[in-house]
């Protein structure tokens, strides 16, 4: 493996919404999961890559709220990838510090999975190394609604001033709580669209979008979207000589 280059300035979180294992399935006249097989293998790729090169916090769009509307067989091919995929990277995680987080639902996911996905996040929590967060039975809208339903809840027991709900207060109950929002956003295979993924947290994010497949998104195409993620400008509503 080679040695990453050197890039600057990273971002220090990068958001990822995988797309396109369907489609490059079909480009091969294979079944979808065949799609999702080799997407597992570019997530083992990309997490190793992000976290040689120096990334501190990896969030990566698994499974949405929406994606249950999908065929059963595929849901299950998916769940049974994920769990595959825990119990055969908690060894790597664990020498390597890394610390996995779930964002979403996980009382919705099936109950095997689940207690392999509670058991990796509890064996790595004390992990110094790169965050490693998967949105899990994730949609945005959700997760504002139930911050929203936290801080009002707050509010009618007496415990919160509605005046004192700021940004500070309102992130603290995302899924992302006490991470910094990503600075930069990948989406693969050519759609361009937010999809509900971290509509709050994404506020500032630059964004980049690339055609190819996640299946074939490796370290390369990583890479490159870092370098042009650090020879754009983030001026965040200042002008260009303001910063
Ligand atoms: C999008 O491709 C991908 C998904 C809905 C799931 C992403 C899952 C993986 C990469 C594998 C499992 C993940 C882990 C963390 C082990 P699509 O099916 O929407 O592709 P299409 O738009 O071309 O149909």
């Amino acid at each position: 493996m080679t040695t990453p280059p050197v890039i600057q300035p990273l971002p220090v979180h990068v958001a990822i919404i995988m797309d396109g294992n369907g489609r490059w399935a079909k480009e091969r006249h294979q079944p979808r999961l065949f799609g999702h097989r080799a997407g597992v293998e570019s997530v083992r790729v990309i997490v190793e890559a992000a976290r040689e090169i120096g990334i501190r916090h990896l969030t990566l769009y698994a499974f949405s709220t929406e994606n249950w509307q999908r065929p059963g067989l595929e849901v299950k091919g998916l769940m049974a990838l994920l769990k595959t995929f825990l119990l055969a990277e908690l060894e790597t995680m664990k020498k390597n510090g890394i610390r996995l987080d779930c964002f979403g639902q996980k009382e919705r996911l099936p109950d095997e999975v689940r207690a392999v996905l509670e058991r990796v996040i509890a064996e790595t929590a004390n992990a110094p190394g790169m965050r490693l967060n998967l949105a899990l039975s994730y949609g945005s809208r959700a997760e504002m609604l139930r911050a929203v339903r936290e801080v009002s809840r707050r509010c009618a027991a007496g415990e919160l001033a509605p005046e004192a709900i700021d940004e500070e207060l309102f992130s603290n109950q995302l899924y992302s709580a006490g991470q910094p929002d990503p600075d930069l956003l990948i989406r693969t295979s050519g759609e361009q669209r937010l999809s509900n993924f971290l509509l709050w947290q994404l506020s500032y994010a630059e964004l980049y979008f690339t055609e190819t497949r996640w299946p074939d998104f490796r370290r390369a195409q990583f890479f490159e979207a870092l370098q042009v993620f650090a020879n754009r400008q983030r001026r965040f509503g200042k002008t260009g000589e303001q910063v």
